[in-house]
């Protein structure tokens, strides 16, 4: 059965000397899943990590690994990041020429297909992708890196993406990233979010990983 509401940490805002240490605490504190962000220095300005991780997150964790594509031409790496153990692969709608080809592709692999899109990306842009994803990525930051404030108007585009979601009676998953603490994980859950990823919130929470988790799923009540 769906879990009302998923609480994803991502890794970004991890300590990688201790990243399988702090993936256990997130684990047993609650999350739901593990967000890996996957940036390639063009897409987005930030360079960070590629399957080597997600390779080692699978062997560090039970959860599902959401696997966050922040890179140009996506397609080429899918088929890896699905062999590392990628439980979903999130494309950006504004790298896929073909988003319901990608969707197809990344289905075939075995993995949950989801689609996100920018701040600057209007609704419309992922209509075409809507009936085909497992998951809907809706980015409350510009993507690239952690620790930004959530942009309250993007809490309109969860919204229309939420009315959208049901009236096509999709099953797939409302996510939000960017800028998600205690301050606005309950403006977004109204606006119709499922699904929560949070790095700093988490990662940086001053009482620790544990304390991250469950103040997040606190404000969830
Ligand atoms: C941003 C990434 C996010 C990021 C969130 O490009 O996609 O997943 O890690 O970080 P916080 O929760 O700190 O805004
Ligand atoms: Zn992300």
């Amino acid at each position: 059965m769906k879990k009302a509401y998923v609480i994803a940490p991502s890794i970004l805002s991890a300590d990688f000397i201790r990243l399988g240490e702090q993936i256990a605490e997130a684990e047993s504190a609650g999350a739901d899943w593990l967000h890996v962000d996957v940036m390639d220095g063009h897409f987005v300005p930030n360079l960070t990590m590629g399957p080597f991780i997600v390779e080692a997150c699978r062997r560090a964790t039970k959860l599902p690994l959401d696997v966050h594509l922040m890179i140009e031409a996506p397609e080429r790496l899918l088929e890896a990041f699905a062999k590392a153990g990628a439980s979903s692969l999130i494309v950006h709608v504004e790298t896929c020429p073909d988003i319901s080809g990608t969707l197809k592709t990344i289905k075939s692999l075995g993995c949950k297909a989801g689609v996100t899109l920018n701040p600057a990306t209007p609704a419309i842009g992922i209509e075409p992708a809507l009936n085909l994803a497992d998951q809907v990525l809706v980015m409350t930051v510009h993507p690239g890196y952690s620790g930004q404030e959530f942009m309250p108007e993007m809490l309109s585009k969860v919204v229309e993406i939420r009315r959208r979601l049901d009236e096509i009676r999709s099953p797939a998953w409302l996510e939000v990233d960017g800028g998600i603490t205690t301050a606005t994980i309950s403006q977004v859950r109204e606006a119709g979010a499922e699904a929560f990823v949070a790095a700093s919130a988490i990662f940086h929470h001053p009482e620790g990983i544990a304390a991250g988790v469950r103040s997040l799923r606190e404000h969830l009540q």
